[in-house]
């Protein structure tokens, strides 16, 4: 790995003055599970980028294949088809569950939720409403804003579509202390009241998370997921997945859908599949009637290099056993973790499944008080040490830490950024008797 300081200072020193204007980190290099930044200082990315580098960054086998589309064709409008398109459509065919062969891509997640939103449409004439659940999180363009939790930074909330959201289980704040079967009852029963009872005319869909990511990594109940898809079932309305987070490996199967074995109607993808590309789409059930031409046609949204990029990534996560890789360093995470919790007290709960490990720190166990402060301390420190751990400042109650590393990081590297996250919540705890 040639991460030596003075490499970069000589690479990078015409940026100094402008890495120095801004207070975030400048990173200049990425290999694997490894950043670099403008100091040449090293950083273990717990982040993968925003959970987006499933597979290491600057895989050889992605930047090598969009380097190949690069020379052939950088753009066409979708109007036309290309070869990586028909290649990445037959493999997400391949892999996809159920009947999920309708495919369309986007360059971001939040696009891709628009794309299944007006697919539910197109699906349900008629229907305006959409349910949501009430810690999702679907992106940041303004309809995928409206479908998210109340988010600090969003100014546009007065000016959304019809969405309702609805109470989620929360199994370590279980409602009134209930038990978490309960509550799953309890928001099923609140999810059917507000389908039949809550809005004005039909619904189009239940839109969730899988595991609710940047509203505070909670997973259901298993319970839930069938209950969910028994509802709309019953009642006509659509199910759709955002598997922008959960797909691709992340929980160690190449989807939550296959985890909780519940095949929604569409899967909205993003993140893992570019392999550090932006690239982004929607799975549908192809008994649903799909787009008709000109419905659905952004400029770029079949950039072919992504295109390519995305293919080269699920051929590397397939080759790879990344899924595998993905139980194994998650069940190693896990252990680590809740041995720490029996000395760390900040850590209230520890969370997976597969490489989707965070944990919740409070700094009353009995209360579950969200230890807000301490968090952010956490990655503060965890920088100075460097590693980037995941964060979550506004999203959910502020008190997790994320280890979300690319699924084939090495052993060594995993087993660093945890003694780190020991070492620096030993240290908070002791700065704060
Ligand atoms: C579950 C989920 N859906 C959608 C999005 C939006 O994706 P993008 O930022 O690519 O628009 C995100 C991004 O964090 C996400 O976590």
């Amino acid at each position: 790995m040639n991460g030596g300081k003075d490499a970069f200072a000589t690479e990078v020193g015409g940026l100094q003055t402008l890495a120095q204007s801004s207070d975030k980190i400048t990173l200049v290099k990425a290999r694997g599970s490894l950043v670099w930044d403008d100091k040449g200082r090293e950083y273990i990315d717990c982040t993968a980028q925003a959970w987006s580098n499933n597979l290491g960054a600057n895989d050889p086998r992605v930047v090598e294949a969009a380097i190949a589309q690069l020379r052939d064709m950088t753009h066409i409008r979708p109007n036309f088809e290309s070869l990586p398109r028909r290649k990445l459509v037959a493999k997400l065919q391949e892999i996809s569950p159920g009947n999920l062969n309708h495919v369309g891509f986007a360059l971001h997640g939040s696009l891709a939720g628009e794309m299944a939103m007006k697919l539910a449409f197109k699906n349900r004439p008629g229907a305006q409403n959409l349910i949501v659940l009430q810690d999702g999180y679907h992106g940041r363009s303004l309809a995928t804003l409206g479908a998210s939790w109340p988010h600090p930074n969003n100014p546009f909330l007065p000016i959304q579509p019809r969405f309702t959201r609805v109470p989620h289980p929360y199994p370590y704040r279980s409602r009134l202390g209930m038990d978490p079967e309960v509550e799953v009852q309890l928001c099923l029963g609140l999810l059917e009241d507000t389908i039949t009872k809550g809005v004005d005319g039909p619904v189009a869909a239940v839109m969730m998370e899988p595991i609710q990511g940047n509203g505070g990594h909670i997973e259901f109940p298993r319970s839930y997921y069938k209950g969910v898809r028994e509802i709309c079932d019953r009642l006509g309305v659509l199910l759709i997945l955002d598997e922008v987070q959960t797909g691709f490996g992340r929980m160690g199967t190449m989807w939550a859908a296959e985890y909780y074995d519940v095949v929604p109607d569409i899967i909205v993808f993003g993140k893992g599949i570019g392999g550090g590309f932006p690239l982004a789409g929607v799975l549908a059930d192809d008994r649903l009637t799909w787009f008709d031409e000109g419905e659905e046609a952004l400029t770029f949204g079949n950039f072919p290099v992504s295109l390519a990029a995305g293919l080269a990534t699920i051929e590397a996560i397939q080759m790879d056993n990344l899924c595998q890789k993905a139980r194994a360093a998650g069940e190693y995470a896990t252990e680590r973790l809740l041995e720490m919790q029996k000395r760390r007290k900040l850590i209230g709960d520890v969370r997976c499944p597969g490489l989707m490990v965070s944990i919740e720190l409070v700094t009353d166990r009995e209360k579950k008080t969200p230890a807000q402060k301490e968090s952010q301390e956490v990655y503060r420190r965890g920088v100075e040490l460097g590693v980037l751990f995941g964060e979550s400042r506004y999203a959910g109650l502020g008190n997790l830490i994320k280890v979300k590393p690319p699924l084939d990081i090495e052993r060594p590297l995993l087993s660093r950024a945890l003694d780190v996250l020991d070492e620096v919540l030993g240290a908070i705890e002791e700065d704060s008797k």
